[in-house]
């Protein structure tokens, strides 16, 4: 791969850099115009978008044949894929090495700093330097903010670098869930993502999926927004100044059963209490947050019921039955849209028709 324009000037320092803005960050995580590293979702627009989730689709219909999914397997056999999984998680990580098997890419993992050598006192960032001797691609998820962008501005400086997937970092983005979510909207609607009211639920203060969302929102017209939640979770004010600046139209309520009414999807999240410095969830009452039986009724019978799992009780196990819960479909579509998002940074997209 080529290196773009500013790859090749000198990368400056880390402090230097992290400040700046994303837009101005994005040609250091692209190649030849293309997205090598993904780490925010305002690297998604609409096009790649589009195309991902044509890919997701042809992906999954191409293989459902053993035919298929012989060629779709073959397409990185080369290829090698560490994920770096030092935080919590059940379907991302999953999802992830299901898509690395799809398309033959062979994988090894680390979920658990006290297995590598960083319990040796090795830095975080030589530990995610060693992996690119071996490897071909990082996919990781990490507590720290920031932490998987360093990992991508650090792997550009060495002579071998390797593309950086973000899985997940501390409170801040999870592009490929965003990604996953707007994918579950494009099918669950048609492709047609235009003209939707999205709502949004729960602690989403510190819930990074519903951040990345918000940044992917800025590709649809006549998008609107309403966050619910706890006066002490609402969204943080450096997306609601992104969403001003893109004039998309969001209201901030607690209440829940008057905003559900005219939804198109409601997305809802838990709380994220693994954030509490001293136990502050505790004295939150996060009830009035949760999506029950009952409401069934009040919503529009094509409104949509996503959740980016885990949940814990804010949505009740009955209402999975109801077809509008489209949060297990959603967890599903995740595997294949991250297929698809791999198969496009390596460049074997076009391949698979
Ligand atoms: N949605 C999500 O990120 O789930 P996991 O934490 O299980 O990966």
């Amino acid at each position: 791969m080529q290196r773009t324009q500013a790859m090749t000037s000198v990368q400056p320092d880390w402090e230097n850099f992290h400040p700046r803005p994303i837009s101005e960050k994005i040609p250091y995580f692209s190649r030849d115009g293309r997205l090598y590293d993904c780490l925010f979702a305002q690297q998604l627009n609409r096009e790649l978008l589009e195309h991902l989730f044509k890919t997701a689709t042809a992906l999954k219909a191409i293989t459902r044949k053993k035919d298929g999914a012989d060629h779709v397997g073959n397409l990185l056999s080369d290829k090698r894929a560490m994920l770096y999984f030092v935080q919590p998680s059940t379907r991302t990580f999953m999802s992830f090495l299901n898509a690395c098997h799809i398309l033959g890419i062979k994988t090894s993992e680390i979920r658990d700093t006290s297995t590598s050598s960083e319990v040796k006192g090795e830095t975080p960032e030589d530990t995610v330097r060693t992996f690119s001797s071996y490897v071909d691609m990082i996919i990781m998820r990490h507590p720290a903010p920031g932490f998987v962008e360093k990992t991508a501005w650090l792997m550009n400086r060495t002579g071998r670098p390797v593309p950086i997937v973000n899985g997940g970092s501390g409170k801040d983005q999870h592009p490929t869930q965003a990604l996953l979510d707007a994918y579950t909207l494009y099918r669950s609607f048609d492709g047609e993502l235009d003209n939707k009211h999205i709502v949004m639920v729960g602690d989403l203060k510190r819930g990074r999926t519903v951040r990345s969302l918000s940044y992917l929102m800025k590709n649809y017209k006549g998008v609107s927004l309403s966050f619910v939640s706890p006066k002490e979770f609402r969204m943080e004010t450096d997306i609601l100044d992104f969403l001003k600046r893109h004039n998309i139209p969001f209201q901030e309520t607690e209440d829940f059963k008057g905003v559900m009414k005219t939804a198109d999807a409601i997305y809802m999240t838990r709380i994220q209490d693994e954030h509490d410095k001293s136990g502050e969830s505790k004295a939150v009452d996060y009830s009035p947050f949760y999506f029950k039986q009952e409401h069934l009724k009040l919503i529009k019978k094509t409104c949509v019921i996503l959740h980016p799992l885990p949940r814990r009780h804010e949505i009740e196990v009955s209402v999975d039955d109801d077809p509008r819960a489209v949060f297990w479909r959603q967890e599903r579509n995740g595997m294949w849209a991250r297929a698809a998002l791999l198969a496009y940074i390596f460049g074997v997209d076009g391949k698979i028709k």
